[in-house]
């Protein structure tokens, strides 16, 4: 596995080989660390978590880290990624975290390289490191995800997230069911569509979104939300006693979720975070691990 592009690209045993690992580093067990590696972080779109926690787990694994964002870098004077990419890997970076606003331009841009590259959100196309964090913490409370039932509720059309989850969730056996205003449902994604008051009585696990207003056309929010696609206190009343309640963040307090169920006893959003930065060392060990395996052995020979 060189790169992380898409949940579709990964089988059932290389997120549990992810998940696995995760689970070691967070236990404590050692990790190989990886001295004198470069990575760069390219964010073309805002991001708080998912660059902030790339960053926390580079420097963890010893990596030196060169931070890009649209407005520093020559993608301003009209460089293509395909060519920052290029003069990167040429200048010795061996891991990019991508960030930008177009659909497939990654995978395009990846042919030939011999970085990494893993896709930190393309748009309304995939968020493959969001899902798999988000699957370590489904793990960490229902072991097995076979016939386990899952929601994704809110703006599943411009969502990556639910892109990603909805793929990586089936094939690991879950029976995923989805919520959205018609304009918003996307049967690319799902046809199996229900309302909010089933998916509460009915779920393990209820995963909300934020609505996209970037990503619309036409934004605006759609008459009362919360009443009709939300979180409200009287539906979370009526979950299982132990299902729990996601969101990649960020939150739109009081439009998907009431705002006091942000942090109830199901919420697990916060931990979704915490989970962000072991999930992304696993990635980044797994993605560069013959390259760890020498720098390592280089790093022990010098000391
Ligand atoms: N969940 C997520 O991708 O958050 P950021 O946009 O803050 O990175």
């Amino acid at each position: 596995m060189q790169h992380l592009l898409s949940m579709n690209e990964l089988t059932k045993q290389e997120i549990e080989h992810l998940m696995e690992t995760a689970r070691r580093i967070e236990s404590g067990k050692r990790m190989l660390e990886v001295p004198c590696t470069f990575a760069s972080n390219i964010f073309l779109e805002p991001s708080t978590r998912t660059k902030n926690s790339f960053y926390i787990a580079e420097k963890r694994l010893g990596m030196d880290v060169l931070d890009l964002n649209g407005a520093d870098s020559s993608v301003t004077k009209g460089e293509t990624l395909e060519d920052t990419l290029k003069t990167l890997q040429a200048i010795g970076v061996q891991l990019a975290v991508v960030r930008q606003p177009e659909v497939g331009v990654l995978q395009q841009a990846a042919k030939g390289l011999s970085l990494s590259i893993i896709n930190a959100g393309d748009g309304t196309g995939e968020h493959p490191t969001q899902s798999l964090l988000d699957l370590y913490t489904i793990s960490k409370e229902h072991p097995s995800f076979e016939g386990l039932r899952v929601t994704i509720a809110g703006d599943i059309k411009h969502s990556r997230v639910a892109r990603s989850n909805a793929c990586a969730l089936k094939k690991l056996g879950a029976k995923v069911s989805f919520v959205a205003p018609v304009p918003w449902q996307d049967e690319s994604i799902s046809t199996d569509y229900i309302t909010m008051d089933e998916a509460c009585a009915q779920s393990d696990v209820v995963m909300l979104l934020r609505i996209q207003h970037e990503r619309h056309v036409i934004s605006g929010q759609q008459g009362d939300y919360l009443q009709e696609f939300g979180l409200t206190k009287e539906r979370e009343q009526r979950m299982k006693d132990d299902a729990i309640i996601l969101h990649p963040a960020p939150v739109n307090r009081g439009i998907e979720i009431e705002s006091s169920l942000v942090e109830c006893r199901k919420s697990r959003i916060f931990d979704q975070m915490a989970n962000g930065v072991v999930m992304r060392m696993a990635i980044i060990q797994t993605l560069l691990k013959g390259e760890i395996a020498n720098e390592y052995k280089n790093y022990q020979q010098q000391t």
